[in-house]
């Protein structure tokens, strides 16, 4: 593995974590980041325990590979399933400096400032939800909250076949929303637990009663994670300043690139050194 100062890695099951990086990178752009979403396998959300931990283990490793030395799990399937596992054991294993973060921790710190009524609500995928990891996180920091939880199984294939902005889409995101507020009609937060769910934020809104607050992640993560590196100067030596994102994915190069275009919002951006991407292969 190598022992130099490397880039940050961010990791998703697909595209949804691009979201997350687009806002940590507009927070910190002087760091190197080095993407990697395994869209050959996407999506997470319904696949077991086991299955999450081996892929997400796989992709870890990868970047570690890679020179990471610092990796963000941008998923929030992931990082139901996998994080504990990884952090407490794969990281004493593989090299104990090593850090692996998720994105669950940064949002559970901001609900209990921002709910009134404490009551909240989670949107995220059927793994997410089953695992109950957001509960469990909000019970430790805020246990007067109560919380109820949504999946919403087609939102990530919606996103991930370019139908986030068809009116089928309108279907599944009012049904769910309606849902989650018949079944706690005071929720006045919502958080959108899945790095997926920002390209689905006009419906959305279109559908959420305008008193209840939307949650989205990726600056409240981009803010963890510089707060974490302040906290931390012995990790932050140990990433490269040069400015620079690398995009990989376990799946066609071409069809990552046009997509990430659209999640990256990266059009309106310089796109000479941008978006290029490259395939390989986790074991
Ligand atoms: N982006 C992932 C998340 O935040 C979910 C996508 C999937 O189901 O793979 O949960």
């Amino acid at each position: 593995m190598v022992n130099e100062a490397g880039p940050i890695g961010v990791f998703d099951s697909g595209y949804g974590g691009l979201t997350i990086l687009r806002q940590i990178r507009k927070e910190m752009p002087q760091y190197d980041y080095l993407y990697l979403g395994d869209n050959a396998r996407t999506p997470y959300g319904e696949r077991s325990f086991e299955v999450v931990y081996e892929f997400t283990r796989q992709a870890v490793r990868y970047l570690f590979g890679q020179g990471c030395h610092l990796v963000i799990l941008a998923c929030n399937t992931a990082s139901a399933k996998a994080l504990r596992t990884i952090q407490h054991v794969d990281l004493q294993r593989i090299d104990p400096k090593r850090r692996v973060l998720g994105v669950i921790r940064p949002t559970v710190e901001v609900v209990g400032n921002i709910s009134k009524t404490r009551h909240v609500g989670i949107m995220a995928t059927d793994g997410t939800i089953r695992s109950k990891t957001y509960e469990l996180e909000i019970e430790k920091m805020s246990p007067d909250i109560q919380v109820t939880g949504e999946a919403c199984p087609m939102w990530v294939p919606l996103v991930e076949n370019d139908e986030y902005d068809s009116p089928g889409a309108d279907y599944f995101v009012k049904k769910h929303i309606d849902n989650l507020l018949s079944r706690d009609p005071l929720i006045d937060s919502v958080i959108l637990g899945c790095t997926h769910y920002p390209l689905l934020l006009g419906k959305i809104r279109q559908y959420m009663p305008p008193g209840v607050h939307i949650i989205e992640q990726g600056g409240y993560v981009a803010t963890s994670l510089k707060d974490y590196l302040g906290r931390h100067p012995e990790m932050e030596k140990r990433i490269t300043q040069g400015g620079s994102v690398r995009f990989l994915t376990t799946e066609r190069a071409e069809a990552f690139r046009s997509k990430a275009v659209v999640f990256m919002e990266e059009a309106k951006l310089d796109a000479s050194q941008q978006l290029a991407a490259e395939r390989v292969f986790l074991e």
